[in-house]
């Protein structure tokens, strides 16, 4: 029969050292919250290892927040929320969990996570794991070595077992010591159940460790990681860049092993919910956001910012242009400095030209805005051309309208549409027109004033500088 394993992610805490008033478990970290990281690492463990999970995210500062944060991204699982009432200590954390989530006694093993460890995976679960079951002890802490120990508990080991002493209780020799707590433990659940109850308060922070369950002369273990990274505990804004710099990385290189040329790593976010295909050029100080996806040949020029967009082979997205919900098609060329906000939908070959903003608006394929434009609310024909400075006049204070153009038609630079409005296939509007007559297909449609061209009369008006010296 497959083990049971309760996993308990300690997630009560304010994180005073952090300095700002959103819990620490809920500081957003690549498009996710810190709290989802250790829980995601838990969850693909217990899969590798077919294990019956369940969780308990024991909650206290922003419960409510943390609670339907964590309820509306993990829709699939079922999670606990028992409630640490005061921050008394990670053993009390520990305790709120065995008293609220009804199943935890009952389970085999009990697997004790904090929430502030983002750069955790399963690889070091299965680890921790297969350590406890080869040597057979009863309790096992995932320990760490590096050069700077401050902040985290040093490891005193014993010829059995080891103990855990806080920075705050070591004395200065124990202090030197480089092996450390990462807070990461697996216990069999009878033997931390009786642990917990021989947990006191008597240390200089006056909470309830629960590092002191581990003893010198009991059946406990450590597992020493020579890579310190994944262990690294945010608790100060130093180290939330430190976690970004370093996810960043693993994620890039990932891309780069598959085949995507990133030009800069560490200076190219993308976060790990993105797609890319092999074959795709990332140029520096791109931002790739949320559910977006790229085809292979994509050029992404600096400076530029996707979220939750579909761009398709071949397309390049010249520097600083920002796309939102956008669905971009083969070829299309788009930017630079191009806004492309939801419910953008371009076909094949569409150029997308300097400070154009699109909306709301599909737009067929080898349509060319290439210029200082605005489409917003728009249904529009394969291969219209749109001239410079053209606007779709969408909005008349209360509701929205649609502008149609049908295909094959062009549309003369410094025009405005006001919607609704159809223009059919194959028509020309003017350039300086103000259109708000429907235009038949093949129409031509012109509203501008004649021009009247009076000669030698520009010296009535020229002065200063500009007057014009009579000779
Ligand atoms: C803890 C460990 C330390 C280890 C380090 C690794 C203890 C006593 N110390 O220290 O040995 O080296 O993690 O990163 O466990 N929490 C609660 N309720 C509380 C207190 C904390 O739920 O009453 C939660 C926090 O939200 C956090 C986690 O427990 O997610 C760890 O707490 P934190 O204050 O960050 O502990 P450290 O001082 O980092
Ligand atoms: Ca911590």
């Amino acid at each position: 029969m497959a083990d049971k394993i309760g996993v308990a992610i300690l997630a009560a805490g304010l994180g005073k050292r952090m300095g700002v008033p959103t819990a620490k478990p809920l500081i957003p970290l690549m498009g996710q919250k810190l709290v989802d990281f250790p829980l995601v690492a838990a969850v693909n463990f217990c899969s590798d290892q077919s294990m019956d999970m369940k969780v308990g995210v024991v909650v206290g500062h922003q419960k409510e927040e943390v609670e339907s944060y964590l309820k509306e991204r993990h829709k699939n699982l079922s999670l606990d929320f028992p409630v640490q009432k005061e921050q008394k200590g990670t053993a009390d954390a520990l305790r709120a969990y065995f008293d609220s989530c009804p199943w935890a006694k009952d389970m085999d093993y009990t697997l004790v996570l904090c929430a502030d460890t983002p750069l955790l995976t399963k690889t070091e679960l299965n680890s921790l794991w297969k350590t406890l079951k080869d040597k057979n002890w009863n309790s096992i802490a995932a320990t760490f070595r590096t050069k700077n120990p401050t902040g985290y508990g040093r490891i005193i080991q014993g010829d059995v077992g080891f103990k855990i002493v806080e920075e705050k209780d070591a004395s200065d020799e124990e202090r030197l010591v480089n092996e450390v707590n990462s807070g990461l433990y697996i216990f069999e659940t009878n033997t931390i159940l009786k642990n917990l109850l021989g947990v006191d308060s008597n240390n200089k922070s006056g909470e309830f460790y629960l590092t002191d369950v581990f003893q010198i002369g009991s059946e406990v273990g450590t597992i020493c990681f020579d890579d310190e990274s994944p262990f690294l505990g945010v608790n100060s804004p130093v180290q939330l860049s430190q976690a970004l710099h370093q996810l960043k990385s693993r994620i890039n290189e990932d891309h780069q092993n598959n085949g995507v040329l990133i030009l800069e790593r560490q200076h190219t976010y993308i976060e790990p919910t993105v797609q890319i295909a092999p074959g795709a050029t990332i140029y520096p100080n791109c931002y790739l956001h949320g559910k977006t996806t790229i085809a292979t040949g994509v050029e992404i020029e600096p400076g530029s910012i996707i979220k939750d967009s579909q761009i398709a082979e071949g397309v390049t997205i010249k520097a600083y242009s920002y796309l939102e919900e956008a669905k971009v098609a083969p070829m299309c060329q788009i930017g630079p400095y191009a806004r492309l906000r939801p419910g953008t939908d371009l076909g094949e070959k569409c150029k997308i030209g300097n400070f154009v903003e699109v909306k709301k608006a599909k737009l067929d394929s080898s349509v060319s805005v290439s210029h200082l434009s605005y489409v917003g609310d728009a249904e529009i024909g394969e291969n219209v051309n749109i001239g410079c400075g053209f606007i779709t006049c969408n909005y008349d204070g209360e509701a929205k309208h649609k502008t149609v153009i049908g295909k094959n038609s062009f549309i003369g630079s410094d025009t405005q549409m006001i919607a609704p409005i159809t223009i059919g296939e194959s028509a020309f509007v003017a350039s300086g027109s103000t259109i708000n007559q429907d235009v038949p297909s093949e129409g031509f449609a012109l509203s501008r004033s004649r021009q009247v061209t009076k000669e030698n009369m520009a010296s009535r008006f020229l002065k200063g500088k500009w007057s014009i010296k009579k000779k």
